[in-house]
């Protein structure tokens, strides 16, 4: 389209001219940050520039998260904030993109409350963007460019976040339906990317410095590539185990109703994996889980936590749990706080139930009160403190390979392959695999010291 590409080419001369600076503001989970990431290169692809803060940007972007009131709260707060800069400033761009644009009617309401926004879109149309911001920033037109479900392309240039570790996104959307959530409704259907094209993703950020990577998709493990059947996700992992200078492998997020024994074993017996599996439980109640449409029960989940214990020593689980879902009685809820004291997760996201419009449990009946929620909230958060502190306090006398991720004048920190944060004094650079003793255990990491040589 000759058209468009003069129109790229006066975007560009536009942004670049005057260096243009952005700010994106990212809400939600990390295949939004991956997502930020991916507009960032757009942006510095057309000439624009980091700015230092939100407040010193001349193009300011939200890229918002819809999966909890909460979310959008913010999201509507920051924007609504800028109303009157934007007065003062009519030059200032202002876009919003991502998951709450992308439910049903939700953009057109959004720009009639916040009329100064120039620009809209979907998680649909990212690749999109730069002709979107054509549109508003060469003709000053308001652009709402909200998509219904089209494949995604990867193929524009990424900005990363520079250092040692790398999302890399194996899968878009999702098909679970949880009866809660909204995340299938804003991100489509569930569609793998070809193992060959993530391979050689990570190969090039391998060769560029990158040692740990962090693989995203809503449910990993239902990751499919042809001939492999169910245990695809364990082959890509085994495969990408043959990169060199790949060191720490982990995922997000695995769904715990279907985790084969060629996962486990993937996990178990690759050096580059972490020993650490963040597993969703959302409630320890038969009842509730039906009713969330989770596929699994809580013995079955206990019986995979035992598993997964038996296969790989060491590991530490994750989850999230979820308060106050429609119908919970206080029955319910102790079934919750049983499962989690007999599952031993390392640390745990804790929410309490939020409606969100369009999805079965919105509609279901015996919708709890606030007050209930919370207090919920904080019994289960007392809980699993007192079973982070325990976990945390297990490791101290203990020697573990620590890769460092950050150094700040002589403190160093890093992550165990369990992915338990570690502080220490010492030596090293980053990406270093450095072997610690712990020796403390604080509330917001491990504190060790390099151990002896041969200790
Ligand atoms: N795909 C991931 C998680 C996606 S959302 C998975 O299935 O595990 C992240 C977490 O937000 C969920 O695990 C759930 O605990 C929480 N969540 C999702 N919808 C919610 C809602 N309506 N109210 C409260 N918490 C919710
Ligand atoms: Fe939402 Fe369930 Fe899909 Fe996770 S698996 S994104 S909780 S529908
Ligand atoms: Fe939020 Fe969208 Fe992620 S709704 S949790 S940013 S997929």
């Amino acid at each position: 389209m000759p058209q468009m590409d003069s129109r790229i080419h006066e975007l560009k001369a536009f942004c670049g001219g005057r260096k243009l600076a952005y700010h994106i503001e990212t809400y939600g989970c990390q295949m939004n940050v991956r997502d930020s990431e991916e507009l960032s290169g757009m942006l510095e692809t057309l000439g624009c520039v980091r700015a230092a803060s939100l407040e010193k940007a001349g193009l300011i972007l939200f890229n918002t998260c819809c999966v909890r009131d909460h979310a959008e709260a913010r999201v509507r707060g920051n924007v609504g904030a800028l109303r009157e800069r934007k007065e003062e400033n009519p030059d200032l761009i202002i876009g919003v993109c991502g998951c709450m644009m992308q439910q049903e009617g939700a953009a057109e309401k959004f720009i009639r409350r916040y009329p100064f926004v120039d620009f809209l879109f979907g998680t649909h149309n990212l690749s999109d963007f730069p002709s979107i911001l054509a549109e508003a920033v060469l003709f000053k037109k308001s652009v709402v460019s909200i998509e219904k479900e089209r494949s995604r392309e990867h193929a524009a240039p990424l900005r990363r976040a520079p250092g040692l570790h790398a999302f890399v996104t194996i899968m878009h959307g999702c098909d679970n339906f949880c009866s809660y959530c909204i995340v299938p409704y804003v991100r489509g259907r569930e569609k793998s990317r070809p193992m060959s094209e993530i391979l050689a993703e990570i190969k090039a950020l391998a060769e560029n410095g990158t040692a740990a990577l962090t693989l995203l998709g809503q449910n990993v493990n239902s990751y499919k590539s042809e001939g492999y059947g169910k245990d695809a996700f364990a082959a890509l992992l085994n495969e990408i185990g043959k990169i060199s200078g790949i060191k720490r492998v982990g995922f997000m997020t695995s769904h715990p109703k279907d985790v084969p024994d060629s996962l486990l074993e993937a996990i178990a017996s690759g050096a580059h994996m972490n020993k650490h599996i963040h597993l969703p439980v959302q409630s320890g109640s038969n009842t509730i889980l039906a009713a969330m449409n989770r596929g699994y029960t809580r013995e079955g989940y206990l019986a995979l936590v035992e598993r997964i214990r038996a296969f790989i020593p060491g590991v530490e689980l994750t989850t999230d749990v979820i308060v106050g879902f429609p119908g919970e009685t206080e029955r319910d809820f102790l079934d919750t706080l049983d499962l989690v004291e007999r599952a031993g997760f390392a640390s745990a996201y804790t929410f309490q139930y939020s409606p969100r419009k369009g999805t079965k449990a919105a509609e279901m009946p015996d919708q709890l009160s606030n007050d209930i929620k919370k207090e919920r909230l904080l019994r289960l958060n007392a809980l699993q403190e007192k079973i982070t502190e325990e976990n945390s306090a297990s490791y101290i006398g203990r020697v573990e390979s620590v890769l460092v991720e950050s150094i700040e004048n002589e403190r160093l920190s890093g992550k165990t392959t369990s992915q338990k944060s570690v502080s220490f004094k010492g030596e090293g650079v980053l990406g270093d695999i450095i072997p610690i003793k712990i020796t403390a255990a604080r509330r917001a990491a491990l504190v060790g010291e390099p151990a002896e040589r041969g200790a």
